[in-house]
Parts: structure tokens; C-alpha cells; sequence
């Protein structure tokens, strides 16, 4: 009797487990596309002139991509290792196996944001500014990131 209830309670455990790393890889997912949609349908089109510069939609797209740069450290802990990525992009193991070279990634992702925040004010700096953004994403899914398929 006891015995069932102790293997029951493992099993969920486990369960709850299993749960809680899904939620942990649809955040990392939600941040990232929230990303994408920042990068490519706020301050990419205002970069090439396909829509007019906004302050405010400046200022919460870096505001987000901000938070991106504070969350990362934490996004991805051990327990996603073997965790189940639905879509086309998963992680890769490297994130784990070169920690020392992911962490140098975010860092320069967040040097790069809070200066772009600082400095893009108008057409010009955003000009100046956002390429840096762009190859702080690709320097990072180079390495890190896994395209499925
Ligand atoms: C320090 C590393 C790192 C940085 C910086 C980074 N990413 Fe990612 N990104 C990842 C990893 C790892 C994945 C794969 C796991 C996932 O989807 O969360 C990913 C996945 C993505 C995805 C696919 C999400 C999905 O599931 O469809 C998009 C889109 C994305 N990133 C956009 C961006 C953009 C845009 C930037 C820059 C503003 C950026 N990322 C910066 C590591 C990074």
C-alpha cells in the first residue's frame, strides 16, 4: 500500500515535472518571438524606410528586447536539456557544453541593446544603430541555435 502511493506520487512528480519544462520552453519561445516581431516588423521596415519613424514604437521594441537581454541567463537552465521543442527551432547543446561562450553572447547582446536604447533618437541613429542589433541575434543562433527539418 504504501509502496503504490509512493510510486504514484513519483509518477506525478514526474508529471508535474515534465509540465513545468514546457512552460519554461514555450517562454523561451514567446520571448524569441517576440523578438522576431520587433526586429523585423517594427524596427527593420522604420530602417528601410518602409515606415515612418515612431519614438514610442522605438522605445517598446528596444524596452523588450531589453528584458530578452535580463531573461536570457535564465531562460535556458539544465532541465531543458532534453526538453521537447515543437516548431522549426530547438537549442542548441552547446548552450549547455560552451556556458562560458553563451553567457559572452548575452552579454554582448545586452551592451549592444542598452546602447542602442540610449542612442536611437531619430532616423539617423536608428540607421547607425540597428544593424548591430541584427548581428547580435545572428552571431548568437549560429552557434546556439539548432534549425530542425
Ligand atoms: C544569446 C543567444 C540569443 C540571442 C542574443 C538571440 N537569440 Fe533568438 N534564439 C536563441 C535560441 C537558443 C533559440 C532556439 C530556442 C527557442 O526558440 O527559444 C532562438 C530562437 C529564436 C527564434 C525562433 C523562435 C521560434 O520558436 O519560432 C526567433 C524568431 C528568434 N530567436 C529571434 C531573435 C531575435 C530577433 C534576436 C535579436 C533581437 C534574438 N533572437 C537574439 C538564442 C538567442
Amino acid at each position: 500500500m504504501i509502496r503504490t502511493v509512493v510510486v504514484v506520487g513519483a509518477l506525478l512528480l514526474g508529471v508535474g515535472v515534465v509540465a513545468a519544462q514546457q512552460d519554461k520552453v514555450k517562454e523561451a519561445q514567446d520571448m524569441m518571438k517576440a523578438n522576431g516581431k520587433n526586429l523585423g516588423g517594427v524596427l527593420s521596415p522604420m530602417f528601410k524606410g518602409e515606415k515612418p519613424y515612431d519614438q514610442a514604437a522605438v522605445d517598446a521594441a528596444l524596452t523588450q528586447l531589453d528584458d530578452t537581454a535580463k531573461k536570457l541567463p535564465t531562460l535556458f537552465p539544465a532541465s531543458l536539456k532534453d526538453a521537447k521543442w515543437e516548431g522549426d527551432f530547438s537549442p542548441s547543446p552547446k548552450i549547455w557544453e560552451d556556458k562560458a561562450g553563451f553567457d559572452a553572447k548575452i552579454a554582448s547582446f545586452a551592451k549592444v541593446v542598452s546602447e542602442a536604447k540610449a542612442k536611437i533618437k531619430d532616423m539617423d541613429s536608428l540607421k547607425a544603430n540597428f544593424p548591430a542589433i541584427g548581428k547580435e541575434c545572428g552571431g548568437c543562433h549560429e552557434t546556439f541555435r539548432v534549425k530542425k527539418g
